[in-house]
Formats: structure tokens, sequence, C-alpha cells
């Protein structure tokens, strides 16, 4: 189909998965976005093996060379430009960002994080999550503002924590979530759906969900 397509720019510093799931969409045009540019702040980072592999541009910033987080991000701010990106899409990105870098892209930088937000920002969240015994989690799409993991919300995905899981379990069971909702946030934001109120994103026309409920483990009487 031939529909406008916003540009974005991916930025990563690991596996990729969740920028594959954003190529995989954009490639059965199932999302009105391309992928401009994708930069990695860690040279060895298998997402730009998976760059190599779908022909898309990838820019290599080892932020080790830079000697203030302020130059890494204007770096980061000029390739962007370069590239004429529309929407800024975290993808397991692990640097904090410093105003200069929110001021370039203002509401206009997605992140993902597996954890329900506001619950368990920062790193090790599928451990934290065990340790803390709770019954749910999940992943959440979120507008990203200056600080770790904040900013209006945009998508959430709730998974069962049960008996017996480890990190490594958990984080598969979270990670399949954030495969789906990501490329559902971007495909919002491309449509024009997603209007900022105060905190809160209002997503238009998109119907409510079936579930009323949800409870772990089962309630059992009546
Ligand atoms: C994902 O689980 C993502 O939510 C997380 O890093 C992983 C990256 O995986 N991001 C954060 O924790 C951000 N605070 P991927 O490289 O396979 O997409």
């Amino acid at each position: 189909m031939n529909r406008k397509k916003i540009r974005l720019g991916v930025l990563v510093s690991g596996s990729g998965s969740n920028l594959q799931s954003i190529i995989d969409h954009s490639e059965k045009d199932q999302l009105d976005a391309r992928i401009s540019i994708v930069i990695s702040n860690n040279p060895d980072a298998y997402a730009l093996e998976r760059c190599r592999r779908h022909n898309i541009p990838a820019a290599v910033l080892d932020h080790r060379a830079f000697p203030e987080r302020a130059d890494f991000d204007r770096q980061m701010i000029e390739i962007l430009h370069a590239s004429g990106v529309d929407l800024v899409v975290m993808a397991g990105f692990m640097r904090i960002l410093t105003p200069i870098f929110f001021r370039a892209f203002p509401m206009k930088i997605m992140n993902i994080h597996p954890a329900l937000l506001p619950s368990f920002p920062g790193l090790h969240v599928q451990q934290k999550a065990l340790d803390y015994g709770v019954k749910f989690s999940g992943c959440t799409v979120h507008f990203a503002e200056e600080g770790v993991d904040t900013g209006p919300v945009i998508i959430q995905a709730v998974v069962p924590v049960f008996e017996g899981d480890d990190e490594k379990i958990l984080s598969e069971r979270i990670l399949k979530e954030e495969h789906r909702i990501y490329p559902q946030a971007i495909q919002y934001y491309a449509e024009g759906r997603l209007e900022i109120i105060g905190r809160t994103v209002r997503v238009k026309s998109s119907g409510k969900i079936e579930a009323a409920s949800l409870v772990n483990p089962p309630v059992t009487i009546t």
C-alpha cells in the first residue's frame, strides 16, 4: 500500500529483538513507518548484525569515546536529524540521556521497559519483580522524559508470574509481549492517534479490551 510512512531512528545497545520485531512488522507492511537509521552505543551489539541482514543503515557511536554524556548526545542528535527522523525509538538502549537530547525531540522519543511502570524502573527488573513476589509483571511503552524509565504511558501488557519462574523464563514471557506492543505503539503514533493530556496518553478510537480483571492465582470461592 502507498501510505505515507514516518521515519524512525532506533537506538539499541544489545540483542535487538525489539528492533527485529519492528523490522518484521515494517517488512510485512503492518507499520506506517520505516527505519531510517539505527544507532548503537555498543560496537558488538547483535542488533547491528540484524541491520546488515536487512540492509538498514546503522551507525556505531561508542559512548566510551566521548568524555561528556552531552557530547555523545549531540552526536546522536546530529545523526538523527541528518536522517530526517520523525520518531526516536529506544529499543533496549542502555544509556542515560541528557536534557539536551530530550529538548531536541520533545515527546518524540519512545522507550520500552520490561516491567509495569512506574513499578520496577532501572536494571534487572525481571529479577526484582521475582524477588518482590509480585503475581503479575509485564512491559510498558512510554514517551520518554528526563529520568530513568519515566514519562507518559502509551501501552502496557500484563503477564502472570508463576511459582517456579526464574529470571530467564519471566524475561522471555515478557519479551514476547514487548514484540507485540512496541510495533503497535509506533503504529498508533504513525496514525496520529496519540494525544498527550498531562500525564495521560489518549489513544483515539482504540476501543476497550475484553478482560474485566485478571487474578493470579485464581479465585476459587464465590
Ligand atoms: C528489553 O527487554 C527491553 O525492554 C529492555 O532491554 C531489553 C532489550 O532487548 N529495556 C530496558 O530495560 C530499558 N530500561 P532487545 O535488545 O532484545 O530488544
